[in-house]
């Protein structure tokens, strides 16, 4: 069952039923001030840290599951409602919710009466912007009553959701005309206050929640509201919110628009009064007055298209599946922007205060977005190396405030440092910028203790041969990439976090999944360090990649797939020899993304034990069979319920690796099979049993033994998107960057005839087309470039601003 439509034109969701399985939800902002917004204009917004600056306020876990937002009441002669539906919940005659590129327009209509929002965050601005338009349809003179509603957060959302005993003393807000002043803590140490404001003359106004809400009344009718009289209410501690009550008449067909302002300001402290207790707000009015008018919302939201337009033009597919168009085009890439922004911080399951932003995570949504702005990527590089310790370990998150590595959630999670070669190769194939190398870095943000980008690579490189076990596989930590693989914990306490606990003295287990990805990314060092003309050290470093292949020749398979570690006690896990969680994902797809078994047919097994064991309906599961029971040894993975999250859940981001893994193999069938199982405009159909948003790749969907398959969770932030992007942009279809151009090498469903790339790369378009007459999977038999037919698969750098044809035939 579906509950909206695409709109591919307008790149656009069109939510049209309300009551969708679960809020289905959109982010606006993409620079510094952010916003998360639901289908019936439930969310809330924060500046750069969903922790540390949050404005609005949110609850989550609330029943029902989205109460608080950005809302609107109409009340006309004592009928109320709102145009999102919610919170008053009245039927409406017509509703629709357009998630777009950077801002949601949500439209209702009761007696012909339509109330149409827009909420935007225009480009560089640190606010959003809200336009109501009102339309009288009807043939009769309207009069009726428009509030608007927000509810200010006392900025630290952790101390906002706990420390009553001083927050409701605290709030303070200063208002003038139409614009209220949010300015709690402002007298002491803070730099910031936020607003809101409407570009009219208002006939009344609430700052204090319990006046305008009463006491014990919902958001779905507040006393002010239902009364159709602002209390004109003044916050002294308590609650602060905001709402403007405005009254309005319209004629017969009859339209007007307002604008209202959320906005955020921060003022250098010399400057932050103008008098004792009244505040600057000379940088506020400079805002408001950008967003006058109607017209200005609508340049706002021109330069937002147009900025959209560009961004996505980097990477366009024509293909005659119409869905695949759809994720790759707009909603895939638009996914890792949104990951690329925010980690895994801020979404309906991501609370905005557990955790910052993630040392793997940010490595690995680089490579979905690094296309699109890659000055963004290059500094996003240099902010995660800075938290990276002298010996080459690193913290596991860190603050994007203060971008400082974040002591409560640590480190020694083995697998984190190599990620960062990742995303530098990554960064380097896409740009050609080399310069990046050499920047200078600190460690631990140490400014007096710096080294050059390279070496920072170097470390990551040698902490794991510096860190090898009994087998001489490297050394798990804490977790590696599966966060939930605590080999090391032996947790006994209810509540301790399984990656933050003190872990076993002398912790031992190995990881062969780190070892697949040091023969994988160690080689792109390899490969970094032969460009760099440095031999010597390329030598050394394959020297010990070599090494370690051998030791997964050795210790690392179990005769029909990869083993997946070895746990404390030497015993492995992940192989035939146990009773649950006999086979993995993760080995399978690193080792085999890293050549282990392509030549001597491994690969094949392994991916065929896959394709047996793991893969379902709804897609590859990550552990095979469940674990049933809690395993001490094993951790977190084996607390979860079957099916679910880590524990032989359809644990999304790592589905690609298969892909991947095919891919290599050359099975273009079988990588195409996978990638379509998960992505989401193929499920859009299944929407009521799916959950999540159909346009949008969640973090995991219950697997085979879950009690209900195919049920997504944590949808929006998930390294599946760039994963997703990558494989399908650059292995199934076959456009991949390379230091000196674009290699071309397509592994599809032989059933495909053809399609077209328009590729933007180093300055020049590349038109590529593509045709398989022979419907074949892989091979390219033929490559002609503006004519002239290539030797290889490479096609060179073209020159700055050039349009340049690649024809490619399959064969
Ligand atoms: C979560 C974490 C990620 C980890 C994955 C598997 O998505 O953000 O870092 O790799 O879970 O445990
Ligand atoms: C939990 C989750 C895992 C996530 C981790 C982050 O263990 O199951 O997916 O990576 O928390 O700390």
């Amino acid at each position: 069952m579906k509950f909206g439509h695409f709109d591919d034109h307008k790149r656009e969701y069109v939510i049209t039923n309300p009551k969708t399985p679960y809020p289905w939800i959109n982010y606006l902002g993409c620079e510094d001030f952010f916003s998360i917004i639901t289908n019936t204009a439930g969310g809330y917004s924060f500046y750069k840290d969903a922790r540390l600056r949050r404005i609005t306020r949110y609850r989550y876990n609330n029943v029902p599951v989205d109460d608080g937002g950005k809302y609107f009441y109409i009340n006309e002669n004592g009928k109320v409602w709102s145009p999102g539906w919610k919170p008053v919940k009245t039927e409406l005659d017509r509703y629709e919710c357009r998630h777009g590129m950077g801002y949601t327009q949500i439209t209702g209509e009761v007696d012909q009466l339509e109330a149409e929002v827009l909420y935007m965050v225009p480009l560089g601005y640190h606010g959003e912007v809200q336009r109501v338009k009102l339309t009288n349809h009807s043939d009769r003179k309207r009069s009726f009553s428009l509030f608007s509603f927000v509810e200010w957060c006392l900025w630290d959302a952790l101390e906002d959701n706990t420390n009553f005993q001083r927050n409701f003393s605290t709030g303070q807000v200063e208002i003038v005309d139409s614009t209220i002043y949010h300015k709690t803590e402002y007298r002491e140490r803070r730099d910031h206050y936020a607003f809101y404001t409407v570009n009219e003359k208002v006939s009344g106004l609430d700052t204090d929640r319990e006046a305008f809400v009463g006491l014990y009344n919902g958001f779905d009718a507040p006393d002010a509201v239902m009364e159709c009289q602002s209390r004109n209410s003044h916050a002294h501690g308590w609650s602060p919110v905001a709402s403007h009550h405005l009254q309005i008449e319209l004629l017969p067909g009859e339209q007007k628009e307002l604008v209202f302002v959320l906005g955020y300001v921060e003022v250098p402290v010399a400057d932050k009064f103008v008098q004792n207790q009244v505040i600057n707000k000379a940088p506020a009015e400079e805002m408001i007055a950008k967003f006058q008018s109607s017209a200005d919302v609508d340049r706002a939201f021109k330069e937002l298209t147009a900025f959209w337009d560009d961004l996505l033009s980097v990477y366009q597919l024509e293909h005659p599946e119409q869905e695949l168009n759809r994720a790759v085009n707009v909603w895939n890439q638009y996914q890792c922007m949104v990951t690329f922004n925010f980690s895994r911080s801020a979404s309906l399951f991501e609370s905005g205060i557990g955790r910052g932003m993630g040392f793997r995570d940010s490595n690995q949504d680089l490579i979905g977005f690094v296309h699109q702005v890659p000055e963004r990527a290059r500094e996003r590089i240099i902010d995660i190396a800075s938290t990276q310790f002298e010996d080459g370990s690193a913290y596991h998150q860190y603050q994007p405030l203060t971008k400082k590595g974040n002591d409560a959630v640590g480190s020694n999670f083995n697998d984190d440092p190599l990620w960062l070669i990742l995303g530098c190769d990554e960064y380097i194939k896409e740009t050609g910028d080399w310069t990046i190398l050499d920047e200078m870095v600190p460690f631990d943000n140490d400014e007096s203790n710096k080294a050059s980008l390279f070496e920072h690579l170097k470390r990551s490189f040698y902490h794991v041969v510096h860190n090898l076990g009994p087998h001489k596989l490297p050394l798990i930590g804490r977790a590696d990439w599966n966060d939930c693989l605590n080999l090391n914990c032996f947790s006994e306490t209810p509540g301790e976090a399984f990656q933050t606990t003190e872990n076993k003295e002398g912790g031992v287990a190995e990881s062969v999944f780190i070892a697949g990805m040091f023969v994988l990314y160690g080689d792109a060092f390899v490969k970094l360090c032969e460009k760099l003309d440095l031999k010597e050290e390329a030598l050394e470093a394959a020297g010990h990649i070599h090494a370690m292949k051998k030791v997964v020749d050795e210790h690392g398979w179990d005769g029909s797939w990869f083993i997946r570690a070895y746990d404390h006690f030497g015993e492995k896990v992940g192989s035939d020899e146990r009773e649950e969680g006999k086979i993995f994902i993760e080995s399978q797809g690193m080792c085999i993304m890293a050549g282990i078994g392509l030549e001597d047919g491994r690969a094949r097994t392994a991916l065929d034990s896959v394709k047996e064991r793991l893969d379902c309906e709804y897609g590859i599961v990550l552990n095979n069979p469940a674990f049933t029971k809690y395993h001490v040894q094993y951790g977190e993975i084996s607390t979860y319920p079957e099916g679910y999250k880590e524990n032989a859940g359809i644990f999304c981001h790592n589905n690609p690796w298969i892909m991947i893994a095919e891919v290599l193999d050359g099975n273009g069938d079988a990588a195409w099979e996978y990638f379509r199982k998960i992505c989401p405009p193929y499920l859009e159909e299944i929407s009521d049993l799916h959950k999540t948003e159909p346009y949008v790749y969640s973090q995991m969907i219950a697997g085979k033994d879950a009690f209900k398959p195919g049920e997504a969770k944590n949808s929006w932030l998930t390294g599946t998107a760039s994963w997703n992007f990558y494989v399908i942009s650059q292995y199934i279809l076959g456009i991949r960057t390379d230091f000196d151009g674009l290699l071309i090498n397509p592994v599809i469903p032989k059933a495909w005839d053809g399609y077209t790339v328009t590729r933007k790369f180093r300055g020049a378009t590349y038109r590529i087309e593509v045709s398989n007459p022979d419907h074949v999977s892989a091979g390219v038999k033929d490559l002609v470039l503006n004519g002239e037919k290539l030797d290889d698969m490479l096609v060179p750098i073209c020159a700055d601003g050039s349009v340049n044809q690649v024809k490619v035939v399959l064969g």
